[in-house]
């Protein structure tokens, strides 16, 4: 399956979760929030929300910017932040890896949680280089290798099917954003540590963020029961004494600037 017609599909599982994303986003909420101390402080700026989602953090920076743009390729995303959003913002359907604005033209592009999604990482961060202007930010968070490692552990146990998507090492990420015109100013790592009452619900949580299309899956039907019920078995080895389920994310932030000629 082409790269493109991937990202169809990982739009279509985005988009299937609109409704019920704004709940189950506990840790786009966290990554989010730790982007904020990176924010410019001038106001007379044009901003990109890129994989904006439901729209909640574009709304945060409607507040504080002139010019905001959310930008997703899901249209049901789009359209839900549509009807719940600040007015100003414009909304555009694109993909990441042909953003319909000329070169040079952006002064910072924020965004949370969505390069995980961008296989080849290089060209999507090719087009953010394209379109910022010289001495543009890009602010952005992912996740990193390590991340639901519970998850991938307890599969592991029932067959060598991939259940979860890869995430790039540290090594591979910090050389990927370094490069061309791009520059790592500042970045920071935390692992947070979410707590689930059984599988089934970090399941379900996964399945409302639209974060369960998995590229690499040989079988893409449901696992059967009987796999299932060995996998939460295999999980429940890092059962917590209170009977919590825990799952860690690896979250990465970056701060990049784009030099001058
Ligand atoms: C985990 S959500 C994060 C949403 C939002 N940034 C937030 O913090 O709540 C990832 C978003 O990226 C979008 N996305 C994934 N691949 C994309 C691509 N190639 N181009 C544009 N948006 C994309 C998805 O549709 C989804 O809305």
């Amino acid at each position: 399956m082409s790269n493109f017609q991937e990202r169809v599909k990982i739009a279509k599982s985005f988009g299937g979760a609109s409704d019920s994303y704004d709940v189950s986003a506990r840790l786009q909420r966290f990554s989010g929030k730790h982007l904020m101390p990176w924010l410019p402080n001038r106001h007379d700026l044009t901003v990109l929300d890129l994989g904006c989602g439901t729209g909640f953090f574009t709304d945060i920076l409607a507040s504080q910017y002139e010019q905001v743009i959310g930008l997703d390729i899901s249209t049901k995303m789009l359209n839900f932040a549509k009807q719940k959003r600040n007015k100003a913002i414009t909304w555009v359907e694109a993909d990441a890896f042909k953003l319909p604005f000329a070169d040079n033209s952006l002064d910072f592009i924020y965004t949370n949680l969505v390069i995980q999604w961008c296989e080849p990482l290089q060209d999507s961060l090719n087009e953010m280089m394209r379109v910022l202007k010289p001495g543009g930010l890009v602010a952005f968070s992912t996740l990193i290798d390590g991340t639901l490692f519970e998850l991938k552990s307890a599969w592991k146990q029932v067959d060598d099917d991939q259940h979860v998507i890869d995430f790039r090492t540290l090594e591979s990420l910090e050389s990927a954003v370094n490069q061309g015109a791009f520059r790592l100013l500042e970045s920071k790592q935390q692992d947070v540590i979410l707590e689930y009452e059984n599988v089934i619900h970090l399941a379900r949580e996964l399945k409302g963020l639209g974060a369960n299309h998995v590229p690499k899956k040989r079988n893409k039907g449901l696992a059967g029961k009987d796999k299932w019920q060995k996998m939460e078995t295999s999980y429940s080895d890092f059962q917590e004494p209170g009977g919590v389920y825990p799952a860690t994310y690896k979250v990465y932030s970056g701060l990049l600037v784009k030099l001058s000629d």
